[in-house]
């Protein structure tokens, strides 16, 4: 940890990743100086409980502006995104808030002082063209889809503030992540989650991908690990900033059907491929992170086998408690 406690705002922190890092900052940093921030979706009892919320639209400047100064911010998260599917269907919402609220939570950092800026891209900044396997940090980047594009412009736009102003913007290339406590929305990757949920609340699923359909993907704790490591490494060894390539495992959808099998023999999966496999088909199947490795120490530590268990473990307590789809 740095030498003054950051005073943090969390844009999207009722959304899957966010909620989780939410809670982990307010843990490391206690809880008065993380802000929670969402928008329409109402914040969970435990967002709104365990710390402040405030209600932030990403696409209006005043609007996060306000929010930073009324809590005397020097650090974001920035986390609001549309994600991959629903940015499908609604290209038009994605570029607003992906690349608008971007732009503006940049702005107003600039503008306002604000120290620190972390802002997540995603292995959907790579496309078709771009290599599959061990998909280098320096390669082509050229996605087709909507979310790609405004990840890939996201990335160009934080390292060009980095560059003209002097902004400590920071971010990885997420792989898909698996998480029990807040649903994903609207992703191509979602499958992965809910596969465990389904799993122990029906017995059965129906992918939206092939089963042999192989995407990078990373559980909760060594996403936000990484994020706030990230955020903590010396800012003088980093020759990257905004658009580490980040990795933890890799498997096929069917690979992931037979981990839960070892653990619930009766579970049924049945793959039924949507508009989603395309999506899927044009990211990379696994990732080189040597260079998030090297600059800042990034090591995973959950593999397939120890994440099924312990996916499997937290959501059958839920289960047991009634409430699997109720978040806490
Ligand atoms: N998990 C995201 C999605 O599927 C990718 O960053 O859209």
């Amino acid at each position: 940890m740095g030498a003054s406690t950051p005073r943090i705002l969390v844009t999207g922190a009722v959304g899957q990743i966010g909620s989780d890092l939410t809670l982990a900052l307010r843990e490391r940093y206690g809880a008065t100086n993380v802000i929670a921030a969402g928008h329409r979706t109402p914040p969970s009892p435990l967002l709104r409980d365990s710390g402040p919320y405030d209600t932030v639209d990403v696409t209006d400047v005043e609007s996060v502006a306000s929010a930073v100064q009324r809590h005397h911010v020097d650090t974001i998260y920035h986390m609001a995104a549309v994600l991959s599917a629903v940015g499908e269907a609604k290209p038009q919402l994605a570029w607003t808030v992906n690349i608008n609220g971007l732009y503006n939570v940049l702005e107003v950092s600039r503008e306002l002082g604000v120290a620190q800026v972390f802002c997540p891209s995603s292995i959907a900044a790579f496309g078709p063209s771009t290599p599959r396997d061990q998909t280098p940090q320096e390669t082509i980047l050229r996605p087709t889809t909507i979310y790609g594009v405004s990840k890939v412009a996201g990335e160009l736009l934080c390292e060009y503030y980095v560059r003209r102003f002097g902004l400590d913007v920071r971010g990885v290339r997420y792989p898909g992540i698996i998480s029990s406590e807040t649903l994903p929305g609207g992703g191509t990757t979602d499958y992965a989650v809910a596969i465990f949920y389904e799993a122990i609340a029906q017995g059965r699923y129906t992918c939206f991908v092939r089963a042999d359909t192989v995407l990078p993907m990373m559980y909760m704790p060594d996403c936000i690990k990484a994020t706030i490591d990230l955020m903590e490494a010396d800012g003088s060894k980093l020759v990257h900033h905004a658009d580490f390539n980040l990795a933890a495992m890799s498997f096929s959808a069917g690979e992931l059907a037979d981990e839960i099998r070892k653990h619930l023999p009766n579970f049924v999966c049945e793959f039924k491929p949507d508009g989603r496999q395309t999506i899927a088909d044009s990211w990379p199947r696994s990732i080189d992170d040597s260079a998030a490795r090297a600059e800042w120490r990034w090591e995973p530590a959950w593999d397939l086998p120890r994440m099924t268990v312990d996916m499997l473990t937290r959501l059958r307590e839920r289960h047991a408690a009634g409430d699997l789809y109720r978040q806490k």
